[in-house]
């Protein structure tokens, strides 16, 4: 790793092939030279040119592009960022075990943590995790075996201290970085465990691929591979392709959402109709200097109220003409999407209310139109 991510993002899980485009490997088996070398296979630790669910060319390649950018010693790919999610709580945790994760974080994390881990008997404690000291103050010492963290969150871009989450010793701790990419900050540098991205946003960025990745020592990663040929989350070659290729271009991609979702969210704070708006690059974010510490950029997400509640929210997704109405992020097309209707609208109405997923919240991915045309096109719809 370079202190050059535009170099990185280009160069990384470059192979000794002279194809500049890497390779395909649509093939779910290898033959083997006998039984010896099949046992060899079936029991090596992530034995390669065995059987796809061990593992695949194309999506190894695409795991040491991410271990690259994140400065990790090795990386696991799943078929999605919620099979990442469920390995590593499956690979750590067992009936008796508890989770500590703070309260403001995607829809389907939630719910994974808050449904089927709390069926197996796993105990989970939400934290606020604005509230300095909350992590480590929920650990209980010999239970606890992961603190899981989501930075920034989803949607309301709460931003964790990435070094106070580091310092937890104990259990495992986990930094969901899907929003802030690998390029826009490195959880691991900060003496956290395990990184994780639904890559299927920004890191893919052309909403074509369904992918998950987690980065850390490569014991941990070793240890959740096991795991993952058993759960069998595994990620598909043509996903992991087009991930591959869009790490190539993802520094070029979020420095541009970056700097538009900046000036949209500028433009929004000023806007009569308009309540809040959350980006953790805009002075007023309460969390700013934080964010300025450990992000290089804001990335392609962020929310804001509009005043009117849920009518309001309603007409303005119903009358945008360039940004369409979707609930993913990260990828060329401006999305606006209503949190508490779409992406969590598992979590109690009690909880959105307390963390700030109102009615009148919407939030944007910002995509790679001219900015101009972004911001007319929400500003006509707002007024
Ligand atoms: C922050 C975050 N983490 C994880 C996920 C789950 O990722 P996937 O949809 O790839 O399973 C999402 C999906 O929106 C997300 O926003």
């Amino acid at each position: 790793m370079t202190d050059r991510p535009e170099t990185d993002a280009v160069t990384a899980g470059r192979d000794d092939s002279r194809s500049l485009s890497p390779a395909v490997w649509p093939s779910t088996v290898w033959s083997s030279n006998g039984l010896d070398a099949t046992k060899a296979s079936a029991t090596a630790l992530r034995s390669d040119e065995f059987y796809g669910r061990y593992s695949n060319p194309t999506v190894g390649q695409f795991e040491r592009a991410v271990a690259h950018l994140e400065g990790a010693e090795s990386a696991v790919a799943f078929g999605s960022g919620m099979g990442a999610l469920a390995s590593v709580v499956l690979t750590f945790c067992g009936t008796g075990s508890h989770i500590v994760a703070q309260d403001s974080l995607y829809g389907g994390t939630y719910s994974f943590l808050d449904g089927p881990c709390r069926r197996f008997s796993i105990d989970v404690t939400f934290v606020d995790a604005k509230t300095p000291g909350a992590f480590a103050g929920a650990v209980i010492p010999g239970k606890t075996m992961l603190v899981i963290a989501e930075t920034p969150s989803n949607p309301l871009l709460d931003i964790i201290d990435l070094d106070e989450l580091g310092a937890i010793k104990g259990p495992f701790t986990l930094v969901d970085s899907t929003l802030g990419t690998p390029l826009g900050q490195r959880p691991l540098q900060h003496g956290v465990d395990l990184v994780m991205h639904s890559a299927t946003k920004g890191i893919g960025g052309h909403n074509d691929a369904m992918i998950g990745v987690l980065a850390g020592e490569k014991d941990l990663i070793d240890a959740i591979w096991q795991y993952s040929v058993l759960h069998g989350a595994s990620a598909s070659p043509y996903d992991a392709h087009n991930a591959l290729r869009g790490i190539k271009t993802l520094d070029v991609r979020t420095a541009r959402q970056s700097s538009s979702a900046l000036s949209l969210a500028e433009s929004l704070a000023k806007h009569p109709a308009v309540s809040v708006v959350h980006y953790p690059m805009l002075a007023s974010h309460p969390q700013h200097e934080l964010a300025r510490r450990q992000m290089r950029q804001g990335g392609s997400v962020l929310s804001f109220e509009v005043r009117g509640g849920v009518s309001a929210a309603r007409t303005l997704v119903d009358t945008l003409s360039l940004a369409r109405p979707a609930t993913s992020f990260g990828g060329p097309e401006t999305l606006v999407c209503h949190p508490a209707t779409s992406t969590h609208v598992g979590m109690p109405p009690e909880l959105l209310a307390r963390i700030g997923v109102t009615d009148s919240l919407l939030r944007v991915s910002v995509g790679l139109e001219h900015h101009d045309d972004i911001l007319n096109d929400l500003i006509k719809t707002l007024s």
